[in-house]
């Protein structure tokens, strides 16, 4: 009966190279009609008012906050002024707690504002100001934000773990600055840039052909450089460059071609968003250790898989983070050891059989190649979109900035990502690179607001 139940998700989470063609197709056709209209699409398509990636000449000190993945992160730079040369580069982390993601707006900026004074005050000699005053900040703030400048914009809604009701709408620069001033610092913001947008200008900083961003992590999302004069919503003026950043907020992508299981309805019938960011719910790390609980606890209780009695861990969400799935995933001892340590770590199940822990694996590799075989189809989607996708239109090279902490440790998930995509691109694939850009987004948002800075016309 487990093996059938298995077998039953195995097949509702096929995803055949048809499928996932259509699942792109279906990707650029949203794109579209996102940059048309606001209201249109599953897919914001959100204006970065980041119309020029960096040059490598961006010069000065620089601070970057970055929040929105597992950690909180203050970075401070040194930028020597040309050929993409980073004189010196310092950061911290910390990770934001629980109560503060569900609790008040002013709490969370006064949070992170105290976190940023303390690293200000460690700054060393070996950092200066070239010209002004004022330290400068570049903003990831990684959830989606309607932006009305390059350092000004309100929040849409929160995803992942976050949900602070009364700070919906509000300016986040705003909330940033009352809390930075309540500490007595004299920073400014002057960029706010999802880390998508970040990693983008990140990545484009050490690479010109970086052309796409991903963030696989807690959460899921892509950028890409569009031309400005094919986006009908922007009715501002045609920038100099003709480019604009478009972040696309790709985690609340929905189509009918999706492989959605009872387990992932579920799971969104109880989030903290129904209904929404369901793309993200299949693919993210955020998610896919949870998605397997849920089908461990079926087992359990309809099978017996586990004994008598249903382990009662079993029943507390999110109890089985993505890593330690993929721990099991990956684990290569021959009585698979490691996926016995960990659900009885975790879970509290003891005394597993081999069959049993092979049945867990096998739940493993169903959830993560499903999730990555769909994130290859989202950047096939976006490479369409740019017309990047075809052997003619594909002989430029193209590099995809990825980041986040699923792609850089389920190695099984980034393999299959690749290969998917190797496989959906045919002819155009040796065209197309997938590059880890590790921490990509504090760096690009340091270098944005350099290039944003107030001081520009100065040091320039
Ligand atoms: C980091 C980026 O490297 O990856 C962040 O700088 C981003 O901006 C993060 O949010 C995503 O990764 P995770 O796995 O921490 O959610
Ligand atoms: C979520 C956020 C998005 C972010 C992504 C990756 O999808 O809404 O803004 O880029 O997570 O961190």
């Amino acid at each position: 009966r487990a093996v059938e139940i298995v077998k039953e998700l195995e097949e509702r989470c096929a995803t055949p190279i048809g499928l996932l063609k259509q699942v792109a197709n279906a990707m650029a056709m949203e794109m579209q009609a996102g940059l048309a209209s606001e209201g249109d699409s599953k897919l914001k398509m959100l204006i970065s008012y980041v119309d020029n990636l960096p040059s490598g000449d961006e010069k000065g000190l620089f601070y970057a906050l970055d929040l929105g993945g597992t950690n909180f992160r203050v970075l401070r730079v040194q930028l020597g002024g040309k050929e993409r040369h980073v004189v010196k580069q310092e950061s911290t982390e910390v990770s934001i707690p629980q109560h503060l993601m569900v609790g008040s707006s002013a709490e969370l900026f006064e949070f992170i504002a105290a976190e940023l004074s303390k690293f200000v005050a460690s700054e060393g000699d070996d950092f200066h100001l070239s010209v002004g005053s004022q330290r400068e900040i570049g903003f990831t703030f990684s959830f989606p934000v309607k932006q009305s400048s390059i350092a000004s914009g309100t929040l849409v809604k929160w995803t992942k773990g976050f949900s602070i009701d009364e700070m919906v709408g509000k300016d986040v620069v705003v909330e940033l600055t009352k809390a930075i001033e309540k500490q007595g610092l004299d920073m400014r913001v002057a960029a706010l840039v999802n880390d998508t947008v970040g990693t983008l200008a990140g990545g484009r900083y050490y690479d010109k052909d970086v052309a796409v961003a991903v963030i696989l992590g807690t959460g899921t999302n892509a950028a890409y450089v569009e031309h400005a004069r094919e986006i009908p919503k922007w009715n501002g003026l045609l920038p100099k460059s003709g480019d604009m950043v478009i972040n696309m907020e790709w985690g609340n992508f929905w189509s009918a071609h999706l492989p959605i299981t009872e387990y992932d309805q579920d799971l969104d019938l109880e989030s903290l968003n129904p209904g929404e960011q369901i793309f993200e719910k299949l693919i993210s790390g955020m998610y896919l250790g949870e998605i397997v609980r849920r089908v461990l606890l079926k087992l359990a209780e309809e099978t017996y898989l586990f004994g008598d009695t249903v382990p009662s861990k079993l029943r507390t969400p999110f109890i089985l983070r993505t890593p330690e799935m993929s721990a099991m995933h990956h684990d290569a001892t021959s009585d698979l050891r490691i996926v016995g340590s960990k659900l009885n770590n975790i879970l509290g199940i003891t005394d597993t059989s081999l069959k049993t822990r092979k049945l867990v694996v096998k739940t493993c590799d169903i959830i993560a190649k499903r999730g990555a075989r769909l994130a290859a189809a989202g950047v096939a989607g976006v490479l369409k979109k740019q017309g990047r996708d075809t052997a003619g239109g594909g002989k430029q090279r193209t590099v995809v900035a990825m980041d986040g902490g699923l792609f850089e440790h389920y190695t099984i998930f980034s393999k299959s990502l690749d290969s998917t995509l190797r496989e959906l691109l045919g002819e155009a694939s040796p065209s197309v690179v997938i590059k880890l850009a590790n921490d990509g987004s504090g760096i690009g948002a340091a270098l944005l607001g350099a290039s944003h800075s107030q001081y520009k016309e100065e040091v320039y």
